[in-house]
């Protein structure tokens, strides 16, 4: 799709409001970038096939078109929220301005049910991100509250097709309503895995691609629980991005892991004749279940191009390790069950950073940093996962380098959410070049509920 200098996405009451009303951002027609509405609201849809289910989505559809931008232009997303609850709108893994990190009081204040808020933001990278919610996520996001942006290179890439594929797997009674998104137990665990699991909203889909053509997949788990481990079937896969990062040298697609909130760029070539399946199946354990299923349509290719397209490496800053601080973050089980607080509600504490768990934040009490660090400087984390399960470590507003672990050998590489499986240790770095109050958590929704979550601060 070829994207001009204006690019809408409007709902039909949210055109009509456009041209009724003259906010000044949204009127100026020669300005550069991109324009969306972006509504959050109550919306019916069919997931179990006969029965409905009272899902929250963005512009009505689950999944909804994901944004597009490009990289170096700006976007203005006006955010209506339509719920019967405060929401915010987070934009995972893009590096740009505090004010638009969409964390209720850390960045703004919570968007009210009914009310606005203009999200601005010129992204400096290219790649595949996503937005959600940064309130009542189990809820938020359990319900549908999830959507792809897709920030294009600033230099086209040619691919002759590029699918984005959202990975969620729903909490569904048999008659489509939803079922609890948590339970103490699973919580102090692995967390509450659903039930019904979906690319794009379907069970294993089929998706038409060309023949003898070179598809761009991107993968993102969107999901608030489950590890999904991608391999390819029928076909070569080469992983060109990793949590949006172009990675330096495309390898070869072997089983690879992405925990809630990561995504993979890859790309195959699609056999040259028509009907022709291939697949990307997923790993649960030893074996492996077919994904989703992409069938050669059209005209047969005899002489495609093999060749794959290299991307640009995003513009992030190399960290200096000669004089970069080291700072050491412990992950932990703390298993203690807080007795009820002042309002009679049992608050659950399992998991801590640094031995301390989040106690939560509201307009009068935000609570101390996990770490404040000096902008300008240049940092190594050493992340240490002293739990038996795994947790995707996530950092707002920054990427990290990561550097090493003690389990598996890395080939460095860039990314906003590193997973730390039981008892593993990794090395990031990074320039702590953005000012601002970035939470910092683990990506579990349940996890990050019970404790493991904080922020650090920068400036
Ligand atoms: Cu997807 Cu606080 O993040
Ligand atoms: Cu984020
Ligand atoms: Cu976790």
């Amino acid at each position: 799709m070829a994207l001009s200098r204006r690019h809408f996405l409007l709902g039909s009451s949210s055109a009509l409001m456009l041209s009724a009303c003259s906010s000044p951002l949204l009127t100026v027609d020669s300005a550069p970038g991109y324009d969306y509405v972006l509504t959050a609201q109550p919306h019916p849809i069919e997931l179990i096939p006969g029965t409905t289910t009272p899902a929250w989505c963005f512009n009505q559809a689950y999944p909804m078109e994901p944004l597009r931008a490009k990289q170096g232009q700006p976007v203005r997303i006006l955010f209506r929220n339509r719920l019967a609850e405060p929401t915010t709108i987070h934009w995972h893994g893009l590096r740009i301005p505090i004010q638009m990190d969409g964390v209720p009081f850390l960045s703004q204040p919570p968007v009210a049910p009914g009310s606005d808020f203009l999200y601005e933001f010129t992204p400096p990278d290219a790649g595949t991100f996503w937005f959600h919610p940064h309130v009542n996520s189990l809820q938020q996001l359990g319900r549908g509250l999830v959507g792809a942006l897709i920030v294009e290179e600033a230099d086209a890439v040619a691919f002759d097709q590029d699918i984005t594929l959202l990975l969620k797997n729903w909490h569904l009674t048999e008659d489509g309503e939803f079922a609890p998104f948590t339970s103490p137990r699973n919580a102090a665990r692995m967390g509450t895995p659903g039930n019904w699991e979906t690319v794009n909203g379907a069970v294993k889909p089929t998706i038409e691609v060309p023949c003898g053509a070179r598809v761009r997949l991107r993968f993102l788990n969107v999901d608030n629980t489950v590890m999904y481990t991608l391999a390819a079937a029928g076909v070569n896969a080469t992983v060109i991005a990793i949590d949006g990062n172009p990675v330096a040298k495309p390898f070869l697609l072997e089983p690879h892991k992405i925990g809630p909130g990561m995504r993979l760029d890859v790309a195959i070539n699609t056999p040259k004749e028509a009907g022709k399946t291939v697949k990307i199946r997923n790993g649960k354990g030893k074996l492996f279940f077919d994904l989703v299923s992409f069938v050669t349509a059209g005209q047969p290719n005899p002489n495609p191009t093999l060749t794959i397209p290299t991307l640009p490496l995003n513009p992030i800053k190399e960290v200096n390790l000669s004089k970069a601080e080291e700072l050491n973050f412990v992950f932990e089980w703390e298993g203690a069950i807080t007795p009820a607080a002042k309002n009679g509600k049992t608050q659950h504490q399992f998991w801590t950073i640094n031995r301390r768990a989040w106690q939560g934040m509201s307009a009068q009490s935000i609570p101390e940093p996990v770490a404040n660090l000096k902008l300008g400087g240049h940092y190594v984390f050493n992340l240490r996962n002293v739990t038996p399960h795994a947790h995707p470590i996530h950092l707002h507003g920054y990427t990290w380098k990561v550097l090493e672990s003690n389990k598996r050998e890395i080939t460095p590489y860039h990314t906003d959410t590193v997973l730390l499986e039981k008892n593993e240790r990794v090395k990031v770095a990074f320039v702590a070049d953005n000012p601002g109050r970035w939470m910092y958590h683990c990506h579990v929704i349940e996890h990050m509920k019970t404790g493991l979550m904080g922020y650090i601060r920068v400036a």
